[in-house]
């Protein structure tokens, strides 16, 4: 790279690969301890970087988009998901964005296909029993769960991760229905059938996983009034973003069996999770794990670390969204 190196300030611990392309090609602020940073940590961190690569973690809000000093221009995020910076404050002040769209699918898919198994299978409940040695032997009737093939699957939210579980879940025999903003090319729908509505999606799904992402129309999606269109004993999964759900209807709905299974890999205020989820045995929990797939972590890395090459080399971000 020919071009005056450029300081770059790296909020989280990064995969090695990611890592040693940024410290090759940047003038690297670290955050070595791998804290997460407040606002006034944040601001601090990044200081008078001339770009920022961030992560979910980093809560960047206009407060601090605000505080930043005039030389930073480019964030680029290592996730696909913008939830976490207020993109709106970064355009008032002319802050580039970019995010790393493509690295996380397949990986996010594979974790909804693990939750949907997870949960129909009562893997849970199997693994606690394993654990505290409490497993007295086979019986007929013991965690007997679902099997999938020919259960309705209804994905909210047909983008590349919706699309790459549809895939996936073709191979278990499942039926794909979905609902989105636009009905899909049919050569992208691969026979999946379309619902204009969520109501009408809820009423034919044995599975709803929501893979959309989070915003004025899909946040508290899964509350107690969408949840009575559901077939009662539904499995809902979601790999998407904590506030789709409003948790105390969905705990309401799992503790009365309404709700059959829910498995989830994300939280409303994640890294706090409703103690109550956790109470519940028809649950399957799993630490934001959707993108933790060695290929997906450093293509995320690469993705974000595209955009600011682009910028800095007076080229169009490659992944912008502000
Ligand atoms: C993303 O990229 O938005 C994911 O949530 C990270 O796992």
């Amino acid at each position: 790279m020919s071009r005056i190196r450029k300081r770059l300030a790296i909020t989280r611990r990064l995969p090695e690969a990611v890592l040693a392309r940024a410290v090759r090609d940047y003038d690297a602020v670290l955050n070595d301890d791998d804290r997460q940073l407040d606002a006034d940590a944040l601001v601090t961190h990044i200081g008078k970087a001339d770009g920022a690569l961030v992560c979910i973690t980093d809560r960047i809000g206009r407060n601090v988009v605000e505080a930043l000093a005039p030389e930073v221009r480019i964030i680029s995020t290592f996730s696909v998901g913008t939830d976490h910076i207020d993109l709106e404050a970064a355009r008032e002040r002319g802050i580039r964005v970019g995010n790393a769209p493509h690295g996380v699918t397949i990986a996010t898919a594979e974790i909804a296909m693990l939750l949907i198994l997870g949960a129909a299978r009562r893997a849970s409940e199997g693994e606690a029993l394993m654990r505290a040695g409490a497993w007295t032997g086979w019986t007929p009737t013991q965690l007997v769960g679902r099997r999938l093939d020919n259960r309705v699957l209804g994905i909210l939210g047909m983008g590349k991760i919706g699309q790459a579980l549809a895939r996936r879940a073709r191979g278990f025999d499942m039926a794909i229905h979905y609902c989105n903003r636009r009905r899909l090319d049919p050569s992208e729908e691969q026979g999946a059938v379309y619902h204009e509505s969520f109501q009408s999606l809820c009423a034919v799904a044995d599975v709803i996983s929501l893979n959309a992402p989070s915003t004025s129309e899909t946040r508290a999606i899964v509350n107690a009034a969408t949840i009575a269109w559901m077939k009662p004993g539904v499995i809902i999964v979601n790999t998407a973003r904590g506030d789709l759900v409003a948790d105390d209807d969905l705990i309401d709905a799992l503790a009365s069996g309404r709700v059959g299974y829910a498995g989830l890999d994300v939280y409303q205020g994640e890294p706090r999770v409703d103690p109550r989820y956790r109470g519940l045995a028809n649950t399957f929990l799993l630490p934001h794990l959707g993108s933790a797939a060695v290929e997906a972590r450093n293509q995320m890395g690469f993705e974000a670390l595209d955009n600011l090459d682009a910028f800095f080399d007076g080229r169009s971000l490659p992944f912008p969204v502000a």
